[in-house]
């Protein structure tokens, strides 16, 4: 096999800022040692997420240029509807501004208060959202989950066991399934077609609908497609349709694999709750030929959607995301294996086991990213996922104390991926000396976005 290098040139550049130590102590300080409050012009490589984060393609900036603004009937959403039918073949296209306004439509369409709602991981701002609804979001990833370092090809699926359990269990309270490809809260993970298949099959036996959320749906095609030897000479675009074939509806940011900077939708084959849905999208998105979007967006999406899904490219982001893992873990930094598709997950607590869960080793390890070469990434642990009980003040903590670098969509070349792999060893020989980290002040709800954190 030939050496796997970018599928594309660079056009446009953009220029990042080379900071001094003394000047990335003194924004530590600045941000209450959050990173979320860091100024993005001055971080040199920005892996906090790969959400929107993507460079465009000449074809999308150019359909850009078409895009029609029009308030109602716009071409600019025929040609996004025909993509995502095309793709997805759901009945019904909902556009939205991003993956979460599709996900507060579906929870005020569907959950009713006591509902509960499986999903192999939900993300955070669908479990926020169907919280928010009254439901009780369960998460049911699959056993092969749950050991970080072990390598399994589909450790994202979701336990079809226990969803088989939670739905004899709670009959009639159940108003839809979800999976979500790949499964981004645990690890970046894929999903295997039999998985869906017979989560499916599980969910039609028992008359309860299946929701995909399919903000990685290509990585996930793409993983299927490398990892499963019966789908090794299917093209993605119809390994996407069969995954899809399974369900009767999905929620997407196509801030993910739409390769765009903004959007997303929300689709459904049941034409009665695609009627509540546009009414609420009208109340708070917009009208149904533009969700919250412009125009010009949603000609980037329609692009997008099928540049995803080109093998070349998707060859190149996972061994680029692997790249990065394999060479951190030979250099003995415990990861989350195998390497996901958009993002490499370092499992801190076990890289800093010197610091207690109270000094939230991700968070530490955040911070020493930064501090030592500039690199911004995001804790997903007891920061994100741990709360003070309401009552007793104390703190609950998080399974894990993970630490994720995500890697935007042809952003970063590879010397950039070489400077990051250099900064994590460097900072991994001399992980003895981080110092753990306190929380001073947080809100009552998602806490990470704006808490304040002081060294210990
Ligand atoms: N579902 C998954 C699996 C996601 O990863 C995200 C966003 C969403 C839904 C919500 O989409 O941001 O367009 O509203 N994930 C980003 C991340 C923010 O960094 O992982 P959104």
């Amino acid at each position: 096999m030939p050496r796997i290098i970018e599928p594309f040139r660079i056009k446009m550049v953009e220029p990042i800022r080379i900071t001094s130590r003394e000047e990335r102590e003194r924004y530590l300080a600045e941000a209450g040692y959050n990173l979320f409050c860091v100024p993005s012009d001055a971080i040199l490589i920005d892996l906090l997420t790969d959400s929107g984060t993507g460079a465009m393609s000449a074809g999308q900036w150019a359909a850009m240029m078409r895009g029609d603004e029009s308030y109602a009937g716009s071409p600019s959403f025929r040609r996004f509807k025909h993509a995502v039918q095309d793709i997805f073949g759901f009945r019904h296209v909902i556009p939205t501004h991003q993956g979460r306004a599709a996900e507060r439509i579906l929870a005020a369409t569907l959950v009713r208060p006591g509902d509960v709602v499986p999903n192999n991981t939900h993300f955070d701002t669908t479990r926020a959202n169907l919280e928010a609804a009254g439901a009780v979001a369960l998460d049911l990833p699959c056993s092969e989950a749950q050991d970080l370092s072990a390598p399994h090809p589909f450790k994202g699926n979701i336990d079809l066991e226990a969803l088989a359990r939670v739905l004899d269990e709670n009959p009639g309270r159940v108003p839809f399934a979800m999976i979500t490809v790949t499964n981004n809260g645990g690890g970046g993970q894929p999903v295997s077609m039999e998985n869906i298949r017979t989560a499916s099959e599980i969910c039609h036996a028992r008359g309860v609908p299946l929701y995909i959320d399919a903000c990685r749906f290509a990585e996930n095609a793409y993983f299927i497609h490398a990892r499963s030897p019966e789908y090794a000479g299917t093209p993605l675009i119809e390994i996407a349709r069969e995954m899809f074939s399974y369900a009767d509806g999905c929620t997407m940011s196509a801030k993910k694999d739409g390769m765009a900077n903004i959007g997303g939708f929300l689709c459904t084959n049941d034409n009665a709750v695609a009627q509540q849905e546009q009414a609420l999208l009208i109340l708070t998105e917009g009208f149904p030929t533009y969700g919250g979007l412009a125009g010009r967006d949603l000609e980037a999406i329609a692009v997008g959607l099928y540049e995803a899904l080109d093998l070349h490219y998707q060859r190149y982001r996972a061994s680029s995301t692997g790249y990065l893992g394999e060479h951190i873990a030979a250099a003995g930094v415990p990861i989350v294996q195998p390497p996901g598709g958009h993002a490499i997950y370092i499992d801190a607590a076990a890289m800093l086991p010197h610091l207690p869960k109270a000094q939230y080793p991700g968070q530490a390890l955040v911070v020493e990213l930064y501090r030592h070469g500039g690199i911004r990434s995001v804790e997903i642990g007891s920061v994100m996922f741990g709360r003070p009980d309401p009552e007793t003040g104390e703190e609950t903590f998080a399974d894990n104390e993970l630490v994720r670098l995500a890697i935007p969509r042809r952003v970063y070349t590879k010397s950039q991926i070489d400077y990051v792999v250099d900064v994590v060893k460097e900072v991994y020989e001399r992980r003895a000396e981080v110092r753990g980290v306190r929380i001073v002040e947080q809100p009552p709800m998602l806490r990470h976005f704006t808490a304040v954190f002081e060294p210990v």
